[in-house]
């Protein structure tokens, strides 16, 4: 492998692309259905293979991917002097210049080195060593650095990687203000995806916060890239990144925002707080796109005629107070929504304890530290 300009070098490379866990199956779905090359289904996160630029669209694109990382080296690491020599195989010099910043992250498991700080300082003093020896100079680290080390270590073979987008992806730069427990965006276009929107039918969440979902849900059905809102990704701050690269970059943004659609379907943000549903507001305007917004219970929810998918992450007392009964409540509501489909994140069991009809979909995922559970219904 080779890592010249980014431009320069048409070579394979590998990618991860991580996953909020639970919903690994519904990125490779994604990263299949944006044409990226050889991606495997994996637990833990996607790989695939391609060129810089197949690493950038994913980075541009991915509206489920909280990392796009690019692999540097493989190599045994049972010891510490191992390690070093690994992370020295690698000509660090094409990535990073002395006058840049830099971090590392290291994960451990099953392996001798279990000590993840003092395994990400071995990689470091590696770095450092070396651009020293043949620069001179030595880059220092940084909290918000240029370039993103990470080291996968798992049964004594390491792989480490760059991380190409910087801060993580759900970071879009829309959501100016949050209501309380907001979701990560990447976790919100995953509900979407495991809900199976056809992002034609009309879509509701009734308890919308600072609107994440249906935010979310506007953005994929007028085929926006969720990178566009983006200032910058992390390849962008890399010493390989030229003008060359700048120029190309501009040119696949422009192409992504030529591929707007422009019928999308009524997707409705509702809360019953009018100071969280205004917050709501701002953020869709930074988003640039349309919702309808209406300020009501969801104990109010009225079925009608018109087929619509409700995609919803109600509170349940841990980030929230709710009253005890309120689960039940809800559920009940949702009940009276016949044919239409209703998918939600809940935290609590109690939600699907409420619903007799059983989930045709339950898949245990994390929403931050919290266990949640996705689930699916169809309404008879
Ligand atoms: C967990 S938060 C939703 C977070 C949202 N997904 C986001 O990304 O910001 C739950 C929301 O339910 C709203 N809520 C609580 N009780 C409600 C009710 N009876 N009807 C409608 N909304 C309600 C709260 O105001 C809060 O914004």
């Amino acid at each position: 492998m080779k890592f010249q300009g980014q431009c320069a070098v048409e070579e394979k490379l590998e990618f991860h692309a991580s996953a909020i866990a639970g919903t690994e199956e519904v990125l490779c779905d994604e990263l299949r259905e944006l044409g990226l090359p050889s991606v495997r289904f994996n637990r833990g996160g996607i790989p695939f293979r391609g060129s810089w630029q197949d690493g950038w669209r994913a980075c541009l694109q991915s509206r489920i991917a909280q990392r796009i990382h690019v692999l540097l080296a493989r190599f045994p690491a049972p010891s510490p002097a191992m390690l070093y020599t690994g992370v020295q195989s690698v000509a660090w010099a094409r990535h990073l210049t002395p006058k840049q910043t830099f971090s590392v992250n290291a994960i451990c498991r099953g392996s001798q080195l279990t000590h993840e700080g003092a395994t990400a300082l071995k990689v470091k003093d590696a770095i450092v060593d070396q651009l020293r020896a043949t620069q001179g100079l030595r880059p220092n680290v940084s909290e918000d650095p240029d370039v993103r080390v990470f080291l996968y270590l798992g049964n004594d073979k390491a792989a480490l990687y760059l991380d190409m987008s910087g801060e993580p992806l759900h970071k879009r730069g829309y959501r100016r203000e949050t209501g309380e427990a907001p979701l990560r965006e990447t976790l919100a276009a995953a509900l979407l995806r495991m809900a199976g929107w056809d992002r034609k039918t009309r879509l509701l969440d009734p308890l919308c916060g600072s609107g994440t979902i249906a935010i979310e849900a506007a953005l994929w059905a007028a085929n926006v890239a969720p990178g566009l809102t983006r200032e910058r990704f992390g390849f962008e701050r890399w010493a390989s990144f030229g003008d060359a690269e700048a120029q190309a970059l501009r040119e696949m943004k422009g192409q992504l925002r030529g591929a707007r659609a422009g019928q999308t379907p009524r997707i409705i943000a509702a809360d019953s707080d009018a100071t969280v549903l205004a917050k709501a507001q701002l953020n869709a305007r930074a988003a640039g796109v349309k919702l309808a917004f209406r300020e009501q219970s969801v104990l109010d929810l009225q079925g009608d005629d018109q087929p619509a998918l409700i995609v919803t992450n109600p509170p349940y007392g841990v980030r929230l107070e709710t009253e005890p009964l309120f689960p039940r409540k809800v559920m009940a509501a949702f009940c009276r929504l016949h044919g239409w489909r209703v998918a939600l994140l809940a935290g609590a069991p109690a939600y699907a304890q409420e619903m007799s009809p059983r989930p045709r979909l339950r898949v245990e995922l994390l929403n931050g530290d919290l266990p949640c559970e996705f689930l699916l219904y169809d309404i008879p």
